[in-house]
């Protein structure tokens, strides 16, 4: 059965209606086409379908969209038009974080939520902030690097 559901998508109010049962990530990429979240694991291991809800980092691939009636949902569609982002996409580039990209809408918007909480992070705390996002690439050194230098150089905004 489907059901009408409502919520604030990347700052404006949408609709949908849609099976409660259904992903939010299949509602922002098939319905919303917005395809820069991604399906990696489908599980729930590997953040590559990370959004921001209610300003909380979630693996979309986890949530029901029965469950997001009136939330807040940001994905890097909506969080690319920020200062933050602009940031985090340059210390990112700086410091090698990014190779074959697919983790990387995943990690920024981890970033994101790691910074808002601890703008100045420590290493533990980068760590910690992004080991919920898997990569196969980086070796996540360039990735930690890429936040310290974000901390640094977004003093004051996070
Ligand atoms: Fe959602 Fe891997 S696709 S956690
Ligand atoms: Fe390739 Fe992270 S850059 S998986």
């Amino acid at each position: 059965m489907k059901l009408l559901i409502r919520f604030r998508l990347n700052g404006r109010i949408v609709e949908t209606a849609a099976d409660p049962t259904v992903r939010l990530l299949d509602v922002i990429r098939d319905e919303f086409d917005l395809i820069g979240t991604k399906e990696g694991c489908g599980d729930g291991e590997c953040g590559a379908c990370s959004v921001l809800v209610n300003d909380l980092v979630q693996n979309s691939c986890l949530i029901p969209i029965g469950s997001i009636e009136d939330a807040d949902v940001l994905t890097i569609e909506g969080f690319s038009n920020t200062k933050q982002y602009e940031i985090l996409n340059e210390c990112y580039s700086e410091a090698g974080g990014v190779q074959c990209g697919f983790c990387t809408p995943g990690m920024i918007m981890a970033s994101a939520e790691l910074l808002s909480k601890h703008p100045q992070a420590s290493e533990i705390e980068i760590r910690e902030g992004i080991s919920g996002n898997l990569c196969r690439c980086t070796g996540y050194n360039m990735i930690v690097d890429a936040l310290k230098l974000a901390a640094k150089k977004g003093e004051g905004l996070w």
